[in-house]
Protein backbone atom coordinates (compact mmCIF):
# COMPACT_ATOMS: atom_id res chain seq x y z
CA UNK A 1 0.00 0.00 0.00
CA UNK A 2 1.21 3.48 -0.82
CA UNK A 3 0.22 6.91 0.15
CA UNK A 4 -1.77 8.80 -0.99
CA UNK A 5 -0.86 11.72 -3.86
CA UNK A 6 -2.70 14.80 -2.38
CA UNK A 7 -2.31 16.65 -5.19
CA UNK A 8 -3.79 14.38 -7.35
CA UNK A 9 -7.08 13.49 -4.97
CA UNK A 10 -7.10 17.33 -4.90
CA UNK A 11 -8.61 17.06 -1.30
CA UNK A 12 -7.25 16.00 2.40
CA UNK A 13 -5.38 13.15 2.75
CA UNK A 14 -6.14 10.42 5.01
CA UNK A 15 -3.65 7.56 4.22
CA UNK A 16 -2.60 4.54 5.77
CA UNK A 17 -0.06 1.56 5.36
CA UNK A 18 0.46 -2.10 6.30
CA UNK A 19 2.10 -1.20 9.29
CA UNK A 20 -0.35 0.78 10.74
CA UNK A 21 -3.58 0.11 9.36
CA UNK A 22 -5.71 1.55 10.92
CA UNK A 23 -9.17 -0.13 10.93
CA UNK A 24 -11.60 2.86 10.96
CA UNK A 25 -9.63 4.96 8.26
CA UNK A 26 -9.21 1.69 5.96
CA UNK A 27 -13.18 1.10 6.74
CA UNK A 28 -13.81 5.10 5.82
CA UNK A 29 -11.69 4.24 2.75
CA UNK A 30 -12.89 1.41 1.15
CA UNK A 31 -16.44 3.26 2.10
CA UNK A 32 -15.30 5.57 -1.07
CA UNK A 33 -16.39 2.93 -3.40
CA UNK A 34 -20.73 3.04 -3.49
CA UNK A 35 -22.83 -0.12 -3.80
CA UNK A 36 -25.97 -1.36 -3.81
CA UNK A 37 -27.24 -2.97 -0.44
CA UNK A 38 -28.31 -6.77 -0.54
CA UNK A 39 -29.63 -9.31 2.24
CA UNK A 40 -28.28 -12.76 1.27
CA UNK A 41 -30.03 -15.63 2.82
CA UNK A 42 -29.64 -19.48 3.14
CA UNK A 43 -30.87 -22.36 4.57
CA UNK A 44 -29.98 -25.87 6.26
CA UNK A 45 -31.72 -28.53 7.83
CA UNK A 46 -34.97 -25.89 8.56
CA UNK A 47 -32.65 -23.38 9.93
CA UNK A 48 -32.88 -20.19 7.82
CA UNK A 49 -30.78 -17.58 7.70
CA UNK A 50 -29.72 -13.96 6.26
CA UNK A 51 -27.56 -11.19 6.63
CA UNK A 52 -27.09 -7.82 5.21
CA UNK A 53 -24.06 -7.48 2.63
CA UNK A 54 -22.65 -5.19 0.21
CA UNK A 55 -19.74 -7.65 -0.59
CA UNK A 56 -22.08 -7.94 -3.41
CA UNK A 57 -20.57 -8.44 -6.74
CA UNK A 58 -21.30 -9.87 -10.26
CA UNK A 59 -18.43 -11.91 -11.54
CA UNK A 60 -18.94 -13.46 -14.89
CA UNK A 61 -22.06 -13.66 -17.23
CA UNK A 62 -20.87 -17.13 -19.24
CA UNK A 63 -21.12 -18.88 -17.10
CA UNK A 64 -23.35 -16.34 -14.69
CA UNK A 65 -21.73 -16.29 -11.64
CA UNK A 66 -21.55 -13.91 -8.66
CA UNK A 67 -19.38 -13.64 -5.36
CA UNK A 68 -19.94 -12.00 -2.05
CA UNK A 69 -18.17 -12.52 1.27
CA UNK A 70 -19.43 -13.59 4.97
CA UNK A 71 -17.38 -12.54 7.88
CA UNK A 72 -16.05 -15.78 9.62
CA UNK A 73 -17.30 -14.72 13.11
CA UNK A 74 -21.37 -14.31 11.69
CA UNK A 75 -23.37 -16.09 13.60
CA UNK A 76 -24.59 -17.78 10.56
CA UNK A 77 -21.28 -18.51 9.13
CA UNK A 78 -21.67 -22.48 10.11
CA UNK A 79 -25.65 -22.63 8.13
CA UNK A 80 -24.14 -20.80 5.49
CA UNK A 81 -20.98 -23.31 4.95
CA UNK A 82 -23.37 -26.22 4.93
CA UNK A 83 -25.84 -24.81 2.68
CA UNK A 84 -25.56 -25.83 -1.00
CA UNK A 85 -27.29 -22.57 -1.95
CA UNK A 86 -27.93 -18.68 -1.44
CA UNK A 87 -29.90 -16.40 -3.00
CA UNK A 88 -29.50 -12.65 -2.96
CA UNK A 89 -32.24 -10.07 -2.32
CA UNK A 90 -30.78 -6.51 -4.00
CA UNK A 91 -32.61 -4.05 -1.24
CA UNK A 92 -35.18 -1.29 -2.76
CA UNK A 93 -34.54 2.56 -1.32
CA UNK A 94 -37.76 1.95 1.12
CA UNK A 95 -35.56 -1.00 2.95
CA UNK A 96 -33.38 0.79 4.81
CA UNK A 97 -34.96 -0.82 8.33
CA UNK A 98 -34.54 -4.57 6.83
CA UNK A 99 -31.20 -3.79 5.86
CA UNK A 100 -30.46 -2.72 9.41
CA UNK A 101 -32.53 -5.75 10.98
CA UNK A 102 -30.34 -8.33 8.87
CA UNK A 103 -26.73 -6.00 10.14
CA UNK A 104 -28.51 -6.92 13.78
CA UNK A 105 -27.96 -9.12 16.19
CA UNK A 106 -31.66 -10.01 16.23
CA UNK A 107 -32.43 -13.51 17.41
CA UNK A 108 -35.09 -13.70 14.72
CA UNK A 109 -34.28 -11.78 11.69
CA UNK A 110 -37.66 -13.40 10.03
CA UNK A 111 -39.91 -12.33 12.32
CA UNK A 112 -43.04 -11.03 10.87
CA UNK A 113 -41.68 -11.01 7.12
CA UNK A 114 -43.81 -12.97 4.68
CA UNK A 115 -40.96 -15.04 2.99
CA UNK A 116 -41.14 -17.87 0.05
CA UNK A 117 -39.10 -20.66 -0.83
CA UNK A 118 -36.82 -20.06 -4.09
CA UNK A 119 -35.92 -22.86 -6.42
CA UNK A 120 -32.85 -24.18 -4.50
CA UNK A 121 -34.42 -24.11 -1.14
CA UNK A 122 -33.55 -20.56 0.46
CA UNK A 123 -35.89 -18.05 2.07
CA UNK A 124 -37.11 -15.14 -0.73
CA UNK A 125 -38.09 -11.56 0.65
CA UNK A 126 -40.67 -9.48 -0.80
CA UNK A 127 -40.37 -6.20 -1.51
CA UNK A 128 -36.79 -6.05 -3.17
CA UNK A 129 -35.72 -4.28 -6.46
CA UNK A 130 -34.20 -7.76 -7.63
CA UNK A 131 -33.79 -11.40 -6.77
CA UNK A 132 -30.82 -13.68 -7.46
CA UNK A 133 -30.80 -17.10 -6.22
CA UNK A 134 -27.86 -19.54 -6.98
CA UNK A 135 -25.93 -22.53 -5.72
CA UNK A 136 -22.89 -22.55 -4.39
CA UNK A 137 -19.94 -22.88 -6.76
CA UNK A 138 -16.96 -22.46 -4.84
CA UNK A 139 -15.31 -20.95 -1.94
CA UNK A 140 -12.39 -19.40 -1.14
CA UNK A 141 -10.48 -18.28 1.56
CA UNK A 142 -10.48 -14.21 2.27
CA UNK A 143 -8.84 -13.41 6.07
CA UNK A 144 -11.45 -12.85 8.29
CA UNK A 145 -14.24 -13.44 5.40
CA UNK A 146 -14.92 -16.05 3.37
CA UNK A 147 -15.61 -15.70 -0.40
CA UNK A 148 -18.67 -17.54 -1.39
CA UNK A 149 -18.97 -18.16 -5.27
CA UNK A 150 -22.49 -18.95 -6.93
CA UNK A 151 -24.24 -19.86 -10.04
CA UNK A 152 -27.12 -17.80 -10.64
CA UNK A 153 -30.45 -20.34 -11.10
CA UNK A 154 -33.08 -17.97 -11.26
CA UNK A 155 -32.74 -14.35 -11.40
CA UNK A 156 -35.92 -11.36 -11.03
CA UNK A 157 -35.64 -7.71 -11.61
CA UNK A 158 -38.90 -5.53 -10.22
CA UNK A 159 -39.44 -1.77 -10.93
CA UNK A 160 -38.54 -0.53 -7.50
CA UNK A 161 -35.38 1.93 -6.99
CA UNK A 162 -32.42 0.01 -5.51
CA UNK A 163 -30.93 1.34 -1.97
CA UNK A 164 -27.22 2.31 -2.01
CA UNK A 165 -24.55 2.57 0.06
CA UNK A 166 -21.77 5.03 0.25
CA UNK A 167 -19.13 6.72 2.85
CA UNK A 168 -20.93 4.22 5.43
CA UNK A 169 -24.81 5.71 4.59
CA UNK A 170 -27.56 4.66 2.95
CA UNK A 171 -28.22 6.83 -0.25
CA UNK A 172 -30.70 6.64 -3.47
CA UNK A 173 -29.19 6.57 -6.84
CA UNK A 174 -30.14 10.30 -8.65
CA UNK A 175 -28.84 11.13 -11.93
CA UNK A 176 -26.12 13.75 -11.53
CA UNK A 177 -26.97 17.59 -12.07
CA UNK A 178 -24.78 17.84 -14.77
CA UNK A 179 -25.67 14.73 -16.75
CA UNK A 180 -27.05 15.47 -19.96
CA UNK A 181 -25.92 18.78 -20.25
CA UNK A 182 -24.48 21.36 -22.27
CA UNK A 183 -20.47 22.15 -22.58
CA UNK A 184 -21.20 25.10 -20.50
CA UNK A 185 -21.99 22.89 -17.50
CA UNK A 186 -19.41 21.26 -18.03
CA UNK A 187 -16.78 23.98 -18.01
CA UNK A 188 -18.83 24.10 -14.10
CA UNK A 189 -21.01 27.18 -14.99
CA UNK A 190 -23.20 27.22 -12.14
CA UNK A 191 -26.01 29.49 -14.44
CA UNK A 192 -26.20 27.03 -17.17
CA UNK A 193 -29.46 26.12 -16.70
CA UNK A 194 -31.09 28.83 -15.12
CA UNK A 195 -33.11 29.87 -17.81
CA UNK A 196 -36.86 30.51 -18.08
CA UNK A 197 -37.74 27.32 -19.37
CA UNK A 198 -35.98 24.80 -17.01
CA UNK A 199 -37.91 22.19 -15.71
CA UNK A 200 -39.53 23.52 -12.05
CA UNK A 201 -38.28 19.54 -10.47
CA UNK A 202 -34.95 20.22 -12.28
CA UNK A 203 -34.62 23.41 -10.49
CA UNK A 204 -35.45 22.48 -6.94
CA UNK A 205 -33.01 19.21 -7.78
CA UNK A 206 -30.20 21.33 -8.26
CA UNK A 207 -31.10 23.93 -5.08
CA UNK A 208 -30.82 20.65 -3.22
CA UNK A 209 -27.45 19.57 -4.07
CA UNK A 210 -25.63 22.80 -3.96
CA UNK A 211 -27.52 23.67 -0.38
CA UNK A 212 -25.98 20.01 1.17
CA UNK A 213 -22.81 20.82 -0.50
CA UNK A 214 -22.79 24.29 0.56
CA UNK A 215 -23.22 22.58 4.15
CA UNK A 216 -20.79 20.45 4.13
CA UNK A 217 -18.11 22.87 4.54
CA UNK A 218 -20.14 24.28 7.68
CA UNK A 219 -19.90 21.09 9.13
CA UNK A 220 -16.22 20.34 8.46
CA UNK A 221 -15.54 23.87 10.08
CA UNK A 222 -16.88 22.90 13.13
CA UNK A 223 -14.96 19.75 12.83
CA UNK A 224 -18.07 17.03 12.37
CA UNK A 225 -18.55 14.37 9.63
CA UNK A 226 -21.84 13.27 8.80
CA UNK A 227 -22.18 10.79 10.36
CA UNK A 228 -21.04 12.13 14.14
CA UNK A 229 -23.47 15.36 13.15
CA UNK A 230 -26.40 12.39 12.72
CA UNK A 231 -24.95 10.88 16.30
CA UNK A 232 -24.90 14.41 17.37
CA UNK A 233 -28.76 15.20 17.07
CA UNK A 234 -30.01 11.49 16.97
CA UNK A 235 -28.29 11.92 20.81
CA UNK A 236 -29.46 15.21 22.06
CA UNK A 237 -32.90 13.76 21.01
CA UNK A 238 -33.09 10.84 22.47
CA UNK A 239 -30.99 10.85 25.94
CA UNK A 240 -29.49 7.98 27.49
CA UNK A 241 -30.08 5.29 24.90
CA UNK A 242 -27.85 2.18 24.08
CA UNK A 243 -25.90 2.03 20.97
CA UNK A 244 -28.27 -0.49 19.32
CA UNK A 245 -31.42 2.40 20.32
CA UNK A 246 -29.21 4.80 18.47
CA UNK A 247 -28.06 2.87 15.51
CA UNK A 248 -31.57 2.35 15.02
CA UNK A 249 -32.66 5.56 15.37
CA UNK A 250 -30.06 7.33 12.61
CA UNK A 251 -30.12 4.51 10.23
CA UNK A 252 -26.14 4.09 10.48
CA UNK A 253 -24.79 0.19 10.10
CA UNK A 254 -23.44 -0.71 13.53
CA UNK A 255 -19.65 0.37 12.74
CA UNK A 256 -20.48 3.38 11.62
CA UNK A 257 -22.63 4.34 14.60
CA UNK A 258 -19.68 3.06 16.69
CA UNK A 259 -16.99 5.06 15.09
CA UNK A 260 -19.23 7.73 15.44
CA UNK A 261 -19.79 7.69 18.96
CA UNK A 262 -16.03 6.40 19.78
CA UNK A 263 -15.00 9.94 18.22
CA UNK A 264 -17.98 11.95 20.00
CA UNK A 265 -17.15 10.57 23.68
CA UNK A 266 -13.21 10.72 22.70
CA UNK A 267 -13.41 14.52 21.95
CA UNK A 268 -15.79 15.14 25.17
CA UNK A 269 -19.35 15.34 23.53
CA UNK A 270 -20.76 12.43 24.45
CA UNK A 271 -20.22 10.28 27.33
CA UNK A 272 -21.38 6.59 28.77
CA UNK A 273 -23.44 6.51 32.17
CA UNK A 274 -22.52 4.22 34.62
CA UNK A 275 -25.10 1.14 32.96
CA UNK A 276 -23.91 2.31 29.21
CA UNK A 277 -25.91 4.79 28.00
CA UNK A 278 -25.25 7.55 25.77
CA UNK A 279 -25.68 10.97 26.63
CA UNK A 280 -24.64 14.41 25.25
CA UNK A 281 -21.93 16.29 27.71
CA UNK A 282 -22.61 19.98 27.69
CA UNK A 283 -19.98 20.48 25.22
CA UNK A 284 -22.11 18.06 22.94
CA UNK A 285 -25.23 19.97 23.67
CA UNK A 286 -23.26 23.56 22.76
CA UNK A 287 -21.99 21.48 19.50
CA UNK A 288 -24.90 21.02 18.35
CA UNK A 289 -26.69 24.17 18.87
CA UNK A 290 -23.74 25.86 17.11
CA UNK A 291 -24.49 23.69 14.31
CA UNK A 292 -28.32 24.58 14.32
CA UNK A 293 -27.00 28.55 14.43
CA UNK A 294 -25.24 27.49 11.58
CA UNK A 295 -27.79 26.21 9.46
CA UNK A 296 -30.16 29.66 10.37
CA UNK A 297 -27.23 31.53 9.43
CA UNK A 298 -26.20 30.02 6.32
CA UNK A 299 -29.99 29.76 5.22
CA UNK A 300 -30.16 33.40 6.17
CA UNK A 301 -27.51 34.67 4.34
CA UNK A 302 -28.74 32.80 1.15
CA UNK A 303 -32.43 34.25 1.55
CA UNK A 304 -31.21 37.55 2.86
CA UNK A 305 -31.35 39.15 -0.74
CA UNK A 306 -35.18 37.99 -0.96
CA UNK A 307 -38.17 40.03 0.38
CA UNK A 308 -39.89 37.95 3.31
CA UNK A 309 -42.97 38.25 1.11
CA UNK A 310 -41.23 36.06 -1.59
CA UNK A 311 -39.59 33.62 0.80
CA UNK A 312 -43.13 32.62 2.46
CA UNK A 313 -44.89 32.09 -0.99
CA UNK A 314 -41.93 29.62 -2.11
CA UNK A 315 -42.21 28.55 1.74
CA UNK A 316 -45.79 27.61 1.21
CA UNK A 317 -45.52 26.49 -2.44
CA UNK A 318 -42.83 23.73 -1.33
CA UNK A 319 -44.92 22.66 2.11
CA UNK A 320 -47.76 21.84 -0.13
CA UNK A 321 -46.27 20.29 -2.91
CA UNK A 322 -44.34 18.07 -0.66
CA UNK A 323 -47.60 17.29 1.27
CA UNK A 324 -48.90 16.25 -2.40
CA UNK A 325 -46.27 13.56 -2.46
CA UNK A 326 -48.00 11.99 0.86
CA UNK A 327 -45.84 11.14 3.93
CA UNK A 328 -42.92 9.17 3.15
CA UNK A 329 -43.15 5.47 3.05
CA UNK A 330 -42.78 3.71 6.72
CA UNK A 331 -39.70 1.31 5.60
CA UNK A 332 -40.83 -2.30 5.48
C1 LIG B 1 -24.56 -2.02 4.67
C2 LIG B 1 -23.95 -3.22 5.33
C3 LIG B 1 -23.17 -4.08 4.58
C4 LIG B 1 -22.62 -5.23 5.16
N1 LIG B 1 -21.89 -6.08 4.39
C5 LIG B 1 -21.41 -7.24 4.91
C6 LIG B 1 -20.74 -8.19 4.08
O1 LIG B 1 -20.58 -8.01 2.88
N2 LIG B 1 -20.30 -9.35 4.66
C7 LIG B 1 -20.47 -9.60 5.99
O2 LIG B 1 -20.05 -10.66 6.46
N3 LIG B 1 -21.10 -8.70 6.81
C8 LIG B 1 -21.59 -7.54 6.29
N4 LIG B 1 -22.27 -6.66 7.09
C9 LIG B 1 -22.42 -6.97 8.51
C10 LIG B 1 -23.46 -8.07 8.74
O3 LIG B 1 -24.71 -7.75 8.17
C11 LIG B 1 -23.64 -8.25 10.27
O4 LIG B 1 -22.40 -8.64 10.81
C12 LIG B 1 -24.69 -9.27 10.63
O5 LIG B 1 -24.98 -9.11 11.99
C13 LIG B 1 -24.29 -10.69 10.47
O6 LIG B 1 -25.39 -11.45 10.91
P1 LIG B 1 -25.25 -12.77 11.79
O7 LIG B 1 -24.23 -12.51 12.86
O8 LIG B 1 -26.64 -13.00 12.30
O9 LIG B 1 -24.80 -13.85 10.86
C14 LIG B 1 -22.84 -5.52 6.53
C15 LIG B 1 -23.63 -4.63 7.29
C16 LIG B 1 -24.19 -3.51 6.68
C17 LIG B 1 -25.06 -2.60 7.50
Amino acid sequence: MTKGNDSLANGREHAGDQSTLDDREFRRCLGQFATGVTIITASHEGIDVGVTANSFSALSLEPPLVLWSLKRSSRSFEIFRRSSHFAVHVLSVDQIALSQRFASSEADKFRGLSRGIGVSGSPIINGVSATIECTVESRVDGGDHELLIGRVRKFCRYEREPLVFVQGRYAVAADHPMLGETEQWAANSPDACLDELAPLFKLIFRSHYLIANGFEEQRRAEGLNISQNYVLFGLADNPRITSEELTARVFLPRTVADDAVADLVAGGDALRDEIGRLVLTTKGLTRREVIRDRWKGYERNYLAEFSQSRVDEVRRFLVELISRFGRPKQPS
